[in-house]
């Protein structure tokens, strides 16, 4: 049994029940030595910000089929953009995007910077969005705090502490988690996990590659975390 919680049970997990999503390498494509398109990485990253998983599929197929690589979406009229993301919401996020593409087009030759320094000083691309890339694309070692992770760390180590103010906790928990060795797989198995597994409602502690080290599952706090300062 385990006392700490280990990457390397969370990442076995994720071998055999990662999601299966449309900019993912699939496993036996990872196993090959393939990697994500950082393009792909920064279009995705950037769609989900404040949007389902199920409702950005549509709209990241259509538009890599429409603008395969960021050149050809830097080369896009403005007006073909924002209709093409007509539905996402946020419009602001098309603009930026628009203007990420551009810089990387035109200043960075079309290829994407492979540092969380060098993602940050982009257009649109916040801490969040720095370090996704970063982990995701180009397996550093950056860790991804979303909604999704502060509720799994905050139940992996019976954070009572709510957020906002828990933030920077979590994120040293979250932190200390982050393997060396594949962690744009970490970053996406905690995403995973807490999307199917550690649900905000209804968690399946049963079947939690974490059960054991989980401090809140053996307090029987899990559904009252995260705490929430009131509004
Ligand atoms: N939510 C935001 N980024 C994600 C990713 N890369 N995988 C799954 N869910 C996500």
């Amino acid at each position: 049994s385990q006392s700490q919680p280990q990457s390397s049970t969370l990442l076995e997990w994720y071998d055999h029940h990662a999601r299966t999503l449309p900019w993912r390498i699939s496993p036996a494509d990872r196993a090959a030595g393939v990697w994500p398109d950082p393009y792909r990485i920064w279009l995705s990253e950037v769609m989900l910000q404040q949007t389902t998983v199920a409702a950005v599929k549509d709209y990241f197929h259509r538009f890599t089929s429409r603008w395969p690589t960021v050149a050809d979406l830097a080369a896009a009229p403005d007006a073909d953009v924002m209709g093409e993301w007509a539905g996402l919401g946020y419009y602001a996020r098309a603009r930026n995007l628009l203007k990420c593409a551009r810089v990387v087009a035109q200043d960075y030759g079309g290829t994407f910077p492979d540092t969380y320094d060098g993602l940050i000083a982009l257009p649109g691309i916040g801490p969040y969005t720095a370090a996704a890339i970063s982990a995701i694309a180009f397996d550093r070692q950056e860790t991804v705090l979303d909604g999704n992770v502060e509720r799994v760390m905050a139940r992996l180590y019976d954070v009572h502490v709510p957020l906002p103010t828990a933030k920077p906790q979590l994120k040293e928990k979250a932190a200390a988690l982050t393997p060396a060795e594949r962690p744009g797989d970490h970053a996406q198995a905690v995403m995973d996990l807490g999307a199917t597994i550690c649900t905000p409602r209804n968690p399946a502690c049963g079947i939690c590659p974490w059960r054991t080290p989980c401090a809140a599952r053996a307090a029987g706090t899990a559904t009252e975390l995260p705490k929430k300062t009131p509004k």
